[in-house]
């Protein structure tokens, strides 16, 4: 139902657009020194000599801090931490851009300056392993998360008896997450107390990973993050720069600010590793999947091991007897990947979404119609049904309001003019991700309602949505109802990431709500008194309740779907493809407020044509280094790449997941547009890439 209340305006946006938000680098505190790194131009080897008196001597120098002089760091596990080798550690090299010295100066000129006169000579104590190809020898099961791989049924058997099949490799490219926003920290002591201003997606992850690298009880770090100007997965996990900054503090006994650089962004909190993707798929005649194996390889780093489930999403998308997935990881010579909107399923999606074009071609279908077909009412892997699933209306309405049905299903069959004109499409699947999660809300004798809750805002509507959840149980306007967030000094909530703020936090909120709203009512006694009036009467200042969220895990697979329709336009002579329109449709539970739930669609679909046409970092295999650390070099997508979008949701609401029935939707649209574009790409042209992102000249 969607309400006047519920198509809300952002709450925080007139502060951003005029510039009154306030990130953590722009936190304005008395006598700050600057942090700043001088950094490892080698991907391995060792530290052979290291000179820094230059720059202690450097005016306006406070401190220079290495392996030498850094007070040791305990060791760590990852996730919370990005990476388990703690940095300034010793004199080993692991990737290029690794810290090797910490400048802390008084301003931040003098402190950039005397970090370029770090003079270090590196020795080359091993050879750098860059490259995947070369090494897979190396490879490792994935297992961050979960186990690395997964079957049922006899893939092999399912393969042999199939008449149809297809078996080819699909590619994704090392891409960086660029938010806007710079990753920052303020560490700041006092009497043996630490408070970290920090760009986090995880206030409590960055207080244990600090308070265990210094070896302090966590009680004694408070972490704020007010607004995030995107993290995207980059400020997930805790990273060097933040335990730096606290440590340094500690050393010197002075506030220390660290914002990373920009080319620091392509080296120091993680990227999504390139993916190489095997995918067998086996039907009948008439398309019925008999089997399917997805193996996935990426590189990871010798820092820690993240390791994308790059087949993840297979296991559960469509009905198949015989399924198998594998995920191997090789550690290399580079900076740590991390997740980064929309991993595993996001990245399954490519290679099985083209695969089962590839298939739909090979058996003369409609590419919708084969997905119908297979459809999965239960999970295919584990057996268990979904706790809600309304993919089907989503492929009809899809279909639907993108006229499919006119396509003419022959390669380079339409035209306007020059240009070559293709529709391609894809089915979607993320999982559902919930964490525990608790708040409090106040009533205050004139109405105005307070929420306390310690998740972040990230960008995705986090202070605009939780008001609306409290107002629709307690009856009042959103506009009366303020959050503050962002705080371990508030009620415990997990990290904003796996799109389960929502879900999570949300409904701890309402489970708070409803706590206070019993009081209430027995405190008004009769329903005509106003919970003010009722308030005053009772001499109480204010009134409060909690409320918390615990996931429970039951018989159900929890994953929220859609299918995705693009259009692209590719000129016969310059074959660079532009996408001209972009449909999806989606299930994904309830939705709490359609006008930032669209903003998150469509910025999901930006991420996905970025990822099929522009996003690509560049390694080069001798340097070890990535090429372009800026967006000079690292192609995102701009006003003039984004066409119409659209985003619907069919209704549904899902009470197994959360007693809001909301899911979660931040990564769901980032999910399915590479690959739907990519088909769109062989729809037009007749050359089928499976390399993302699509090369003008592999359509040449
Ligand atoms: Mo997201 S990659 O879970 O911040």
């Amino acid at each position: 139902m969607a309400t006047v209340a519920s198509q809300r305006s952002r709450v925080d946006g007139p502060y951003k657009v005029t510039g009154n938000a306030r990130y953590t680098a722009d936190t304005q505190l008395d006598v700050v020194t600057y942090g700043v790194f001088a950094t490892a131009k080698v991907p391995s080897g060792r530290i052979k000599t290291l000179e820094v008196s230059l720059a202690e001597q450097s005016p306006g120098i406070v401190k220079v801090l290495t392996f030498r002089n850094l007070p040791k760091l305990n060791k760590l596990s990852s996730p919370p931490a990005g990476q388990t080798v703690m940095p300034l550690s010793d004199d080993k090299i692991y990737y290029e851009g690794e810290p090797v010295a910490m400048v802390v100066g008084e301003s931040l000129e003098q402190t950039v300056y005397a970090a370029s006169l770090v003079k270090v000579e590196f020795d080359q104590v091993e050879d750098s392993r860059i490259e995947l190809e070369k090494n897979l020898d190396q490879a490792i099961p994935v297992t961050v998360f979960g186990p690395a791989d997964s079957l049922v049924g006899n893939v092999k058997d399912g393969l042999a008896k199939s008449e149809v099949r297809v078996s080819e490799t699909y590619r994704t490219s090392d891409r960086h997450h660029n938010a806007m926003e710079p990753s920052a920290t303020i560490a700041e002591w006092n009497n043996g107390k630490l408070t970290l201003y920090d760009s986090t997606q995880w206030v409590w992850g960055a207080r244990m990973v600090v308070a265990t690298a210094l070896g302090i009880p966590p009680e004694d770090v408070r972490v704020r993050s007010t607004f995030l100007g995107g993290g995207f997965g980059s400020k997930g996990w805790v990273w060097p720069h933040e335990i730096l900054a606290a440590a340094a503090a500690r050393v010197v006994g002075r506030r220390v600010k660290v914002v990373l650089p920009r080319s620091q962004d392509y080296t120091s909190h993680g990227h999504q590793p390139a993916t190489e993707q095997t995918v067998e798929l086996g039907a009948s005649r008439d398309g019925r999947l008999l089997a399917i194996r997805h193996a996935a390889v990426v590189p990871t780093a010798i820092v820690d091991h993240y390791g994308e489930y790059a087949a993840l999403g297979t296991r559960s998308m469509y009905a198949c007897p015989a399924i198998e997935t594998i995920h191997r990881a090789v550690p290399l010579n580079r900076p740590v990947p991390t997740p980064m909107r929309a991993p595993a399923d996001g990245l399954s999606m490519v290679g099985l979404e083209i695969a089962m074009d590839e298939l739909a071609v090979k058996l003369g279908m409609d590419p919708v119609e084969l997905r119908m077909k297979n459809y999965a009412d239960k999970d295919p892997t584990t057996g268990k049904p979904f706790s809600s699933k309304k993919l089907r209306e989503c492929y009809s309405q899809g279909m639907e309001r993108f006229g499919w049905r006119r396509r003419n299903s022959k390669p380079g069959s339409i035209r306007d003019g020059k240009d070559l004109i293709g529709w391609g499409m894809a089915s979607v699947i993320f999982g559902t991700h919930r964490g525990n999660a608790s708040a409090r809300i106040t009533i205050e004798k004139d109405a105005s309602v307070l929420i306390e809750a310690g998740t972040q805002e990230i960008g995705t509507g986090a202070y605009t949505i939780m008001p609306q959840i409290a107002a629709d149980v307690l009856k009042i306007s959103p506009d009366k109802i303020r959050i503050v967030l962002g705080d371990t000094t508030l009620p415990e909530t997990g990290g904003t990431f796996g799109s389960s703020t929502t879900a999570s936090v949300g409904s701890a909120v309402y489970n708070a709500s409803i706590n206070l709203k019993s009081k209430l009512e027995k405190l008004a006694r009769s329903p005509d008194r106003s919970y003010s009036k009722a308030l005053e009467e009772s001499g109480l200042g204010s009134l409060s309740a909690e409320g918390s969220f615990s996931p429970i895990e039951g018989d159900y697979e929890l994953a929220t779907f859609g299918a995705v329709f693009v259009e692209v336009k590719v000129d016969e002579d310059i074959p660079i493809p532009r996408v001209t329109r972009c449909l999806g449709v989606y299930s994904a539970g309830k939705i709490i407020n359609p006008k930032t739930a669209r903003s998150q669609m469509i910025g999901g679909m930006v991420w996905g044509i970025g990822q099929a046409l522009l996003e690509k970092s560049v390694m080069e295999p001798k340097l070890g280094r990535f090429l372009s650390k800026n967006l000079s070099g690292y192609l995102v997508p701009v006003n003039a790449d984004v066409p119409s979008l659209e985003a619907y949701f069919v209704e549904e609401t899902d009470p197994i997941a959360s007693p809001i029935g909301a899911k979660g939707i931040g990564e769901l649209g980032a999910v399915g547009i590479g690959a739907a574009i990519a088909n769109a790409v062989y729809h037009a042209t007749g050359k089928r890439v499976r390399e993302l992102p699509i090369a003008p000249e592999a359509l040449m």
